[in-house]
């Protein structure tokens, strides 16, 4: 059985990965989102919230589990026994970042392959961040983030 690990911060999770994730479901038999933590951003939505935000928002796409893990992705993919990493690569922007992570992910295990999908290009500007702040100015994101996601917005900008 091929399993992906689709690793991220989803704060909060955005039409974009959805797509990304879609796309890595029909590609592998099984796909685990999980939310995991970067240590440089400051998270909006607690990982209880993003963990629900996600089952809410993915629970019609077949052969996909929502987990959370700490530590290294590495670690939590070798564990878990997963022969890729998914990515989501949006621009070029995105590629120097996303090929540092591959190698070292790589380095550290060897058996795990980071594979890239890239997203529709109507999604290509959206980043967690942009809708954040998008929603929190009154601007309407009901095109970028589905409607759990959309509702726990307004409340945190209440
Ligand atoms: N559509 C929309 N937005 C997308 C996207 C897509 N397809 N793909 C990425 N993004 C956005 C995200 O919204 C996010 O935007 P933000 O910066 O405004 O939050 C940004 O691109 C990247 O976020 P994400 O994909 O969640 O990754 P991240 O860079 O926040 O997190 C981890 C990366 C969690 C995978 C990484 O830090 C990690 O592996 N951490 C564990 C510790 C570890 O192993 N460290 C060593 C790594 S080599």
């Amino acid at each position: 059985m091929s399993l992906a690990i689709y690793p991220g911060s989803f704060d909060p999770i955005t039409k974009g990965h959805i797509d990304v994730l879609k796309k890595a479901a029909k590609i592998f038999d099984k796909v685990i989102i999980a939310v995991s933590v970067n240590p440089a951003k400051k998270a909006m939505f607690s990982i209880e919230d993003r963990i629900d935000m996600i089952k809410e928002s993915v629970n019609d796409i077949a052969g996909v589990e929502v987990d959370y893990f700490e530590g290294l992705t590495a670690k939590y993919a070798k564990d878990k026994g997963a022969n890729a990493i998914i990515r989501g690569l949006r621009a070029v922007s995105d590629f120097e970042y996303e090929m540092q992570m591959a190698q070292m992910n790589n380095s550290l295990y060897d058996e795990i392959e980071t594979v890239f999908l890239v997203p529709k290009s109507k999604y290509n500007f959206i980043s967690s961040s942009i809708v954040k702040e998008v929603s929190k100015l009154g601007g309407d994101v009901d095109k970028f983030v589905t409607a759990p996601v959309s509702k726990r917005l307004k409340e945190y900008n209440i």
